[in-house]
């Protein structure tokens, strides 16, 4: 154990194997009445997050925002937006997840501003500006057309035009985000002064934002027509290939410059937002030379069917391409995706966290997908996001009141179902799906094969079942599940003990022999010798 008392420390960093609990700061937990979660809020409810024993916590932006992209267009990198709190407020919070052992990862968002960003402002004063190279700036072509056909990754030119100067600028995003220019060395400078900031600080690492659009072609060159069969990941609603815009070779020594701030410092975490396909991600993690992200999310799993085949394919490309020097990164939902209760049915979510948690690699959860957590079916009022992500955003169930124990005041989102599904009346129920998220954990955490040990595919299964085992000094355990509409059985050569399983009452029996599994039923089994 380290000095924290809950992580291993075979010589292993903390994060192998960690689970990580993603909050999304405007939802979690509201302090003082405002509609709006806040840190003070985090620090109530830190005995939530303890009791379900995840490693570290990751918050979304918490910077000073306009909110054109809810916290991910930025106007300070050393504060904390008014409205959830200060400065202290975070030193507290840090202090407070130090004192029960926990980790604090906050959101670097270093590929844009917001528009309202001093640096933005002092650069759009002029051409002449000293921050306008802080930014990326071209001439119109022939006719004022944006000076390259590259597309925002919310739709639209990636260009918008600045009026008093003739000039456009770029944005990956919203036009409210312009790129920051990363071939410039003081925008590299500024913002590892700002990594420092929060380091010096105690906070454990960052969760680095939409990385792949760190660096752009110098030459400012049209991305060309998509060919067949490429990735969705590399191209544009227009069917351009994103080539010149995203990915370019030169990202690697943003990254590598980002490594090195956070090495500055003991046991400090990044974790990649890369969003490329799972064949291009050893490249981000530095392959064998580890000196890029330590962890970079698989996205995968996000984007993949509930069905058993896509699953172990998944799962399998991404355990023969990890490099191996780190270990996977998986989630199953994220505050831009719709939530996977909705995606793969709430029937399926005891069985989703099965497999989750019992997969090599860091885990990540999303605030709220421990009770089971929906998306908002109809939300009524007016949108927030413009990117339609509102339902994925609603605020975190505590109990069964209107209001969910989250706010005592007016809600900024309406809460989807505090009185179907909720913390208090979850936690005190050892047959709900919170107690099967503390379990899995709790076994994570105590298991050596499952917390870090190998995993292999168990390809005998019939097509609906999902299977795989985990295994370290010369214990094996067997994750099996079926994703089909149908029972479906296999066969066990000897007697297994039922570690966890979807149905409680399966917990502490044995198996053996033709074993039955029901629709969305999974079962954590040790295997004998
Ligand atoms: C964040 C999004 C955000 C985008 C632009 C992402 O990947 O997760 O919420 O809209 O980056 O910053």
């Amino acid at each position: 154990m380290d000095d924290t008392g809950r992580v291993s420390s075979n010589g292993t960093p903390w994060w192998r194997g960690a689970v990580i609990y993603q909050i999304y700061p405007r939802s979690f937990a509201d302090s003082n009445g405002d509609g709006i979660g806040d840190l003070r809020g985090i620090i109530g409810r830190l005995d939530h997050v303890v009791d379900l024993g995840v490693d570290a916590l990751w918050l979304s932006p918490i910077y000073p925002s306009p909110l054109h992209d809810f916290g991910y267009d930025i106007t300070d990198y050393t504060d904390v937006a008014p409205e959830f709190g200060s400065v202290a407020d975070l030193d507290a919070l840090v202090d407070a997840c130090h004192a029960r052992g926990l980790r604090l990862l906050l959101d670097l968002v270093p590929c844009h501003t917001s528009i309202d960003h001093p640096w933005f402002v002092e650069a759009r004063s002029g051409p002449r500006s000293a921050k306008r190279d802080w930014y990326i700036w071209a001439d119109p072509r022939p006719g004022g057309r944006p000076p390259t056909n590259w597309m925002s990754a919310f739709g639209g030119p990636a260009w918008t035009l600045d009026p008093a100067s003739g000039q456009y600028y770029l944005h990956s995003f919203y036009p409210e985000q312009p790129d920051l220019n990363w071939r410039n060395p003081a925008v590299a400078e500024a913002m590892h002064a700002a990594m420092r900031f929060w380091l010096d600080r105690g906070v454990d690492g960052f969760r680095v934002d939409a990385i792949a659009h760190a660096i752009k072609d110098d030459r400012l060159r049209d991305n060309p027509v998509a060919g067949a069969g490429r990735s969705v990941f590399g191209v544009d609603p227009s069917g351009h290939e994103r080539l010149w815009n995203v990915e370019r070779p030169e990202v690697h020594d943003v990254i590598r410059g980002m490594r090195r701030v956070a090495a500055e410092y003991p046991d400090r975490v990044l974790i990649g937002e890369v969003y490329t396909p799972t064949e291009l991600l050893a490249g981000f993690l530095g392959h064998d030379r580890d000196d890029e992200f330590p962890l970079a999310f698989n996205f995968e799993l996000l984007h993949t069917p509930w069905r058993a085949d896509a699953l172990r394919l998944a799962i399998e490309r991404s355990e023969a391409l990890t490099p191996t020097t780190t270990n996977p990164t998986y989630a199953l939902s994220n505050h831009d995706q719709v939530r996977h209760a909705t995606r793969f049915g709430t029937d399926a979510v005891r069985l989703a966290a099965l497999v989750l948690l019992t997969l090599r690699g860091t885990i990540t959860l999303y605030a709220g997908e421990e009770i089971g957590q929906t998306d908002a079916p109809a939300l009524t009022g007016p949108a927030h996001d413009r990117a339609g992500r509102d339902a994925q955003r609603t605020p975190m169930q505590w109990d069964a009141t209107p209001r969910g124990g989250f706010t005592t005041g007016q809600p900024w989102l309406p809460l989807t179902d505090p009185q179907r599904r909720n913390v208090a009346e979850q936690g005190a129920d050892p047959t709900s799906v919170l107690s099967l998220y503390r379990r899995l954990i709790a076994l994570r955490r105590s298991i050596p094969a499952l917390h870090h040990g190998e995993q292999r595919s168990r390809l005998d299964l019939p097509g609906e079942l999902l299977g795989f085992i985990r295994s370290a000094d010369g214990e094996r355990l067997l994750t099996v599940g079926n994703l089909g509409a149908t029972f479906a059985s296999f066969t066990l050569g000897g007697p297994a003990a039922v570690v966890a399983a979807t149905d409680p009452r399966r917990e502490g029996t044995s198996v053996d022999g033709a074993v039955a599994l029901a629709p969305n039923e999974g079962l954590l089994l040790r295997l004998p010798d």
